[in-house]
């Protein structure tokens, strides 16, 4: 096995172990962290091959993940495997800021990845080792997004991929993408959390390469969002950045990223993380406003299927990360993610509901005084709109079981001829 410029380091006890080995927990059972030695590296020479490899041709930097290589994985470029991943766009979208209750809202849109999610990233790197390790069968449990994108990676490697899904509670369009991309899809009854743990379990005694977010290779290709976002900005920190909560790696992700740019002075300050929960599945937001240790929820509820999770598995670092930025965890009703979905997706821009939990966080934690109007805020998109066309398509309908269709826009019932069809436009 070849020696790496990293190791792997226990975000509790502080235990080290080899950079390369198959290992996603600590012998103490906690999580564990990818750390670099940031040391060897010069943060003004990295910066000015950031920017230069915006204009380049090569795959590897044009890739969203990549091109910030030396901060992601120190591996030999050949060895790396992507689909182009992130190069997501930003946009400003005034009618979306005036619904947050803010001047100036950036969301960066992950949906816009090639599995249509920010997992994408975090893929690009998981399977790029699991080909390291000498690997050919990965798996992972999942309310859909992390299936669909590691079926497609590992179709891409050429390894076989075990998906593991509760039952009859993923999105369509995520289910999809799994059968379609070849993998092995077994649901299971329960939820997302007794998944989590089945997998674990099956991956131990099977010697399958484990690729959920606490492996923590998942969490060093993650982080090229807050790279690619702060180049987005030409590396000026906004006040804020927000992102729903599930599993609670990606939060964790953002804030070691930061971290990182900030160690070798590429950014000169700290945003302020926030991460929104769903009301229905909201154990951070109880541990964070409690100031105890994470409890799981039991049978968690909501409409946005992605961040339906009780026991989410990253809590500790994701706690780490808002301590160290000073940061919040809101909650938000199915009400407030229906309605701010239907505020991003009527701006022309469009995502799933866990992502709209986004902005509908924002415009919580605005009213409540905790974002001023003035700050400049960051939210992240998850996933893509079409992830879950059935809820949509619920909610303009008006048959979202307690929901409310406030903003509605349900389909007009027409003959088929064009004097009825101009009559019914002339009342319009
Ligand atoms: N948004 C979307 C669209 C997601 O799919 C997920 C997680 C999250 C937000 C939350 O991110 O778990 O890192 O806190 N989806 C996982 C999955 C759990 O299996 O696809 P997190």
């Amino acid at each position: 096995m070849t020696a790496t410029s990293w190791k792997l380091r226990c975000v509790a006890c502080g235990t080290e172990y080899p950079g390369l080995e198959v290992r996603y927990r600590c012998n103490c059972g906690e999580t564990l962290d990818v750390v670099h030695d940031l040391e060897a590296l010069d943060g003004k020479a990295l910066l000015a091959a950031f920017e230069a490899r915006l204009g380049s041709r090569r795959p590897l930097d044009r890739s969203g993940v990549w091109r910030y290589r030396e901060l992601i994985l120190g591996l030999p470029d050949a060895s790396l495997v992507t689909r182009l991943e992130g190069n997501t766009r930003t946009y400003d979208s005034a009618r979306v800021a005036r619904y947050a209750g803010v001047q100036r809202l950036t969301l960066k849109h992950e949906g816009e990845n090639p599995s249509g999610s920010f997992k994408d990233r975090g893929m690009a790197a998981g399977i790029t080792i699991a080909a390291h390790l000498g690997m050919t069968r990965v798996a992972c449990a999942s309310t859909g997004n992390t299936s669909a994108s590691m079926a497609s990676y590992a179709a891409l490697a050429g390894m076989e991929a075990f998906v593991f899904i509760p039952r009859g509670k993923i999105a369509f369009g995520k289910l999809a993408q799994a059968l379609a991309y070849g993998a092995t899809t077994i649901e299971i009854p329960g939820d997302f959390d007794a998944a989590m743990a089945l997998v674990q379990d099956v991956c131990r005694r099977e010697g399958i390469y484990l690729l959920n977010s606490i492996n923590p290779f998942r969490i060093e290709g993650q982080k090229a969002i807050v790279f690619e976002l702060l180049q987005d900005l030409n590396w000026e920190v906004p006040d804020w950045i927000v992102l729903p909560g599930g599993n609670l790696g990606n939060s964790s992700a953002l804030y070691k990223g930061l971290a990182e740019l900030h160690a070798m002075g590429i950014i000169s300050s700290l945003p302020r993380i926030a991460v929104i929960q769903a009301e229905g599945a909201n154990p951070l937001y109880t541990a964070f406003t409690t100031g105890a240790i994470l409890e799981p929820v039991r049978n968690p509820q909501t409409v946005a299927t992605a961040i339906k999770i009780g026991a989410p598995v990253s809590w500790r670092k994701s706690l780490r990360g808002l301590a160290a930025t000073n940061g919040v965890v809101e909650q938000v009703s199915d009400q407030e993610i229906m309605d701010a979905k239907a505020q991003v997706d009527r701006a022309g821009i469009g995502a799933e509901p866990a992502s709209c939990a986004t902005v509908a966080g924002v415009r919580k934690l605005s009213a409540r005084g905790v974002i001023h109007p003035e700050d400049r805020v960051c939210g992240i998109l998850t996933g893509h709109l079409l992830k879950d066309p059935d809820a949509v398509v619920r909610y303009h309908r008006g048959d979202l079981e307690g929901i409310e269709s406030r903003f509605g826009n349900r389909p007009v019932q027409a003959a088929g001829d064009l004097e009825s069809v101009m009559a019914l436009l002339r009342k319009m």
